[in-house]
This record gives structure tokens, sequence and C-alpha cells, in this order.
């Protein structure tokens, strides 16, 4: 019993000073945009509806991925992400609409495809957009963008359908994007 209390405490502690330490170098994470490479370093960001938490889940901002190139240099690469979905019911001959809001954009262009990764048209793109900046600032400040898209219905399928969200602007660290939200919209109800 009374070496299980003491552990607890000595947990506590250790807990206690954790955070003193994370909270005095809250403000400053210089670097932080590399942090997408460490944690996502070979594959990118899945998400998957229903079982991924946007807590966890979801990286704070869109990020190129860095590498070294030939010559030792640090350089920067595209990312997609992916955003999985069920549909158990599709309207194939209706348009759906996609909610695509950013916080914040520098030097970014979105493109959006539907379960085809390699197709070389997107279904769409926002074309570069953004000089907030954010990114190195840490999101103090950004425009906010909302994008209304029509997704016609024979783009998606029954069952599992992916969305990539490609930031197709590379080389430097500080082109990306800070999503609002994303919401996915069925067709509206011709019978109403
Ligand atoms: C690599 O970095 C060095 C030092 O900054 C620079 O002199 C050189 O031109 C760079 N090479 C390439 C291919 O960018
Ligand atoms: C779907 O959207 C396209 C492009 O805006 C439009 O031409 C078409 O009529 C729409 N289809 C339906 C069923 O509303």
């Amino acid at each position: 019993m009374c070496k299980v209390y003491v552990d607890l405490i000595i947990l506590d502690m250790l807990l206690l000073l954790r955070n003193v330490i994370c909270w005095f170098f809250r403000y400053r994470q210089y670097g932080l945009w590399d942090r997408y490479t460490e944690i996502y370093p070979d594959v990118d960001l899945v998400f998957t509806i229903g079982l991924s938490n946007y807590q966890t889940d979801w990286f704070f901002a869109h990020l190129n991925r860095y590498f070294y190139n030939d010559d030792g240099n640090k350089t920067y690469a595209p990312t997609t992400w992916q955003v999985l979905f069920d549909l158990e019911d599709v309207d194939q001959s209706s348009n759906y609409t996609l909610q695509l809001a950013f916080a914040s954009a520098h030097e970014a262009e979105l493109q959006v495809r539907f379960n085809d990764p390699e197709i070389d048209a997107p279904h769409y793109s926002t074309g570069l957009i953004g000089k907030d900046n954010a990114i190195a600032r840490h999101g103090i400040r950004g425009i906010y963008r909302l994008y209304t898209i029509n997704v016609p219905g024979s783009l998606l399928g029954f069952g599992t359908n992916i969305m990539y969200l490609k930031q197709s602007r590379g080389d430097r660290p500080f082109r990306g994007l800070m999503y609002d939200y994303i919401r996915l919209e069925g067709p509206s109800d011709e019978s109403d």
C-alpha cells in the first residue's frame, strides 16, 4: 500500500514538472513546421471519418515534407493528405458540394481529387493563394477563405471513397495551409 502511494506521488511530480517545462516553451516552437515530417516520416496523414479523431489525428497545418537532396541540402516536397469516408448510398447523377474553409494560407495551392490520386487535372484547385505567413508566425493571423466546390456524384462510389488533398507547392517550409473545416454535402432532395 505504502509503496504504491509513494510511486503515485513521484509520478504526479514528474507530470507536473513536464507540464511546467512545456508551458515555458509553448511560446517559442521555432521549427514546428518540420514536426510534420517527423510525425509522418513515410506516409502522409490519413484521416478516416468515423475512426480518426480530429484532436489527435489531424495535424495543425498542411505542410511540406523535408528531405535532403543529393547535395545534402534540405528541401521541401509537397504532401497529399487523404480523407476516407464511406457512402452507403450514392446518387451519381446529382451534384454533391464540398465546403472547404481555410483559416490561413501562404503561397499554397490546394488540389482536390476524388478516388484517383494520379489524375493529371485535379477535380478542383484553389490556384496559388495566400500571403499570410501564418506558418512561420504560428498562426497568429490569417485571411479566412471559404470554397464551395461542386462535386459531380459520378466521381463517388458505393463504399469507401478517398478525397485526396494535395498542397502542390513545395520547395519551401512556409508554403502551406491551415484548415478551418471541411464538409461534404449530399445532393438536395428533389422530392422536397
Ligand atoms: C546547397 O547549399 C549550399 C550552401 O548553402 C549552396 O552553396 C549550394 O548552392 C546548394 N546547392 C544546391 C544544389 O542548391
Ligand atoms: C451538376 O453541376 C454541373 C456543373 O455546374 C451542371 O452543369 C449540372 O447541370 C449539374 N447537375 C445537376 C443534376 O444538377
